[in-house]
């Protein structure tokens, strides 16, 4: 059927550290697959994190125990059409099929599956009149690629892979969790991956169902130091000195495609932001509020660390509700993360980095509103004097020194 899709392929195989116990956990999800008992397993973490690098790494041992692995891709660019992921994957599927099998796995329901797939519709002759236009096409699409998939896994057992979920639409999400419902008793794995806080309600609602249905969720956390370390051996050729290594660990809370890029510019600059680091973060920070990223600013220029009151009397004109909000949208979308050791009103930017690139992307036009904004608040400027020495501290890494005696005329007169 057409040309094998060169996208449904899974990427080549990379470096693989710190992953050991998510590995072993997947490993132990695919004895039971291989058994009979399937199951639907999440993992999550941020952008770069590595959730697409743990997939492939467990494919590929899923694939050497004789699993048949199908990968599908949820897209990020507008116009995708619905289904897309699960589209892939049938078509990777349809495509490793004589034609025999391919008829016997797809004809039941080709009407329905059709609709995700469109090539089948003139191989089995569906009329697209023939198929009801309302709500219940959903449950009959649902159902009819679940029974596909569950005849599949009786010939061989199945892994499918979903990636970025974030970015699925309604039915793919809606398939997943009809497909989880009795996994149990099918050859079939299914892990998908998500980021976390960047989910449309939809994935949330869904998330939430499947968290019902005692679905397991792996949470991708960065590299350990050593981790760090070594894949930056790696990408440099040579080994950094610990000091260098932790340094960078620091500021990039191990997240591995920081660390990644980190290598791409003069690594003993402790300011320097690689591009592509700036450009993700801007990404993310894009997609919240105007009055979020104002609230952002003014944190960024007290430090990774702040306070609420501090937030507060900084940003006197905004209203508190809005103010407060506008810091939950901070913390849903996993910029900002509560510091209750510091104090209950306390949080820091999630990653030193993302600090870093709100600052550095703050224009002279903008430190002089905030200070200006600062003025208008004297318990503020008085809190702000107290905190002047963390404060300095934390412009003068943040910007360069060169500027560092103009930030401290221009936020404290
Ligand atoms: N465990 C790991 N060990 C080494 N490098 C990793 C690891 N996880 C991810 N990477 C690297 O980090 C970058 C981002 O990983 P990726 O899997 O694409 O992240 P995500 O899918 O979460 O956005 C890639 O260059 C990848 O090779
Ligand atoms: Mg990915």
């Amino acid at each position: 059927m057409g040309q094998r899709s060169r996208s449904s392929r899974a990427p080549q195989r990379r470096l693989v550290l710190n992953r050991e116990r998510e590995l072993a956990q997947l490993r132990y999800a695919l004895d039971g697959a291989l058994c009979g008992r399937g199951q639907v397993v999440l993992a999550a973490g941020e952008a770069g994190i590595g959730k697409t690098t743990l997939a492939q790494e467990f494919a590929a041992t899923a694939a050497r125990r004789g699993v048949r692995v199908l990968w599908g891709r949820c897209g990020d660019r507008e116009g995708s059409p619905p289904y897309w992921p699960w589209a892939e994957i049938l078509r990777t599927l349809a495509e490793a099929e004589s034609a025999e099998e391919m008829r016997a796995l797809f004809e039941p329901g080709a009407r329905y599956i059709g609709l995700v797939l469109p090539e089948l519709r003139g191989r089995f002759h569906v009329e697209r009149s023939s198929i009801p236009d309302d709500h219940s096409v959903r449950f009959h699409v649902a159902d009819a690629i679940r029974s596909l998939f569950h005849r599949a896994a009786r010939q061989r057992s199945l892994l499918l892979v979903l990636d970025d979920l974030h970015w699925a639409d309604q039915g793919s999400l809606f398939l997943l969790e009809f497909l989880a419902q009795d996994i149990a008793v099918h050859p079939l794995l299914v892990l998908a991956t998500y980021r976390d806080g960047e989910g449309a309600p939809p994935l949330v609602e869904m998330l939430g169902e499947l968290a019902r249905l005692g679905v397991p969720r792996i949470s991708l956390t960065g590299l350990t130091v050593e981790g760090a370390g070594c894949l930056l051996a790696r990408l440099t050729g040579r080994r950094l000195a610990t000091r260098v290594v932790r340094q960078i660990h620091a500021r990039t809370g191990g997240n591995p495609f920081f660390v990644t890029e980190m290598a791409t510019v003069d690594i003993r600059d402790p300011r320097a932001i690689p591009v592509n680091v700036r450009m993700a973060i801007s990404k993310r920070l894009d997609r919240l509020s105007a009055l979020a990223n104002r609230v952002l600013t003014v944190a960024a220029v007290v430090g990774r660390e702040f306070d609420f009151p501090l937030l507060r009397a900084a940003l006197s004109d905004v209203d508190e509700e809005a103010l407060l909000r506008a810091v939950d949208e901070g913390l849903k979308t996993l910029v900002i993360e509560p510091l209750p050791s510091r104090g209950a009103e306390w949080y820091q930017f999630t990653h030193a980095l993302i600090r870093d690139a709100v600052y550095e992307s703050i224009s002279p036009s903008r430190f002089a509103r905030i200070r200006r904004g600062e003025r208008t608040s004297t318990s503020c400027l008085t809190k702000v004097r107290t905190v002047s020495a963390r404060v300095i501290g934390a412009i003068t890494t943040g910007w360069s020194r060169s500027n560092a005696n103009t930030i401290r005329e221009t936020c404290f007169g």
